[in-house]
């Protein structure tokens, strides 16, 4: 069976790796390749012309790919956004592993109150399962949020409440040194909590050096990125896979 990862620009990614590293481990006689998408709403006609079963949905497409999806399944209907798409009997399912694979990450943390920093694609993904506060530079994208339910913030009129889990995601720190919150807040954020989660990964960013500092418990962007890629491995393969396990093999491949 053939998979792959569309996206533009997709030449960064790590999934052909990972996958590929797990299809080689097993002896199973499956490939993951990559595909640079131009046009997302070609996204379905491109799946069929290249007679896969499967894919990975990354930047910009996955809002295409929940819209022209024959069927959307599970938290992906209500994120609006499909980052894995797998063809079973003749249909070409969507689903969302981001959000599933983030509660993979903490499901072994003692938390009450998370505190989501960002409003973006990433922050919609994770939200829905974590039920947590949003707290944003800017308003615009925090309507998404509110109109949800959600307890929204801009840094201005924020309120500190006793938050035990803080997640950054947004891209700050990933090409800059940049902290996502005036570092003040962080600090007190920090000092109050036990848990420090970013989804950027590549680089210890300035946002885990401070709660480092503080003696938090720590995952970098490696773990979303290991655990959303078992989650859609699942799917791909159709059967449950011991998570532990094959997380450990992608650890390793991209250590
Ligand atoms: N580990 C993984 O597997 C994985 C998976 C998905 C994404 N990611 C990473 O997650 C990050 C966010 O992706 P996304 O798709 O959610 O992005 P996005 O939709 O473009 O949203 C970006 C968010 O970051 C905020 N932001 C950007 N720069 C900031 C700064 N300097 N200070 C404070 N806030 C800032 C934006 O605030 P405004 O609204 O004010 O602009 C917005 O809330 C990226 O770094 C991406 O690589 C990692």
């Amino acid at each position: 069976m053939v998979f792959t990862i569309f996206g533009n620009p997709v030449k960064h990614s790590k999934s052909p790796l990972m996958h590929n590293f797990f299809f080689k481990k097993f002896n199973l006689p499956h490939c993951y390749t990559r595909y640079r998408l131009e046009n997302g709403e070609k996204i379905i006609e491109k799946f069929k012309e290249l007679k896969i079963k499967g894919a990975n949905v990354t930047i910009p497409h996955k809002e295409w790919a929940f819209k022209l999806a024959d069927e959307v399944r599970g938290v992906a209907k209500e994120m609006g956004a499909v980052n894995t798409l797998v063809l079973e009997n003749s249909k070409i399912v969507g689903y969302n592993t981001d959000g599933p694979g983030f509660m993979e990450i903490i499901k072994n943390f003692d938390y009450k109150k998370p505190l989501i920093i960002g409003a973006g694609g990433t922050a919609r993904a994770i939200s829905y399962l974590l039920k947590a506060d949003i707290v944003n530079r800017s308003e615009k994208r925090l309507e998404f949020f509110k109109q949800k339910g959600f307890n929204v913030y801009t840094w201005e009129n924020f309120e500190f409440k006793n938050y035990d889990l803080i997640i950054n995601t947004t891209s700050a720190g990933l090409k800059d040194n940049f902290l996502p919150m005036p570092e003040k807040m962080l600090k007190i954020l920090f000092h109050n909590a036990k848990y420090a989660v970013d989804v950027v990964y590549g680089k210890k960013t300035p946002f885990l050096k401070l709660a480092e500092k503080d003696n938090l418990t720590t995952r970098d962007g490696l773990y979303l990125l290991v655990y959303q890629g078992v989650l859609a491995m699942e799917l791909f393969l159709g059967r449950k896979l011991n998570k532990e396990e094959v997380a450990e093999i992608y650890f390793n491949i991209l250590k």
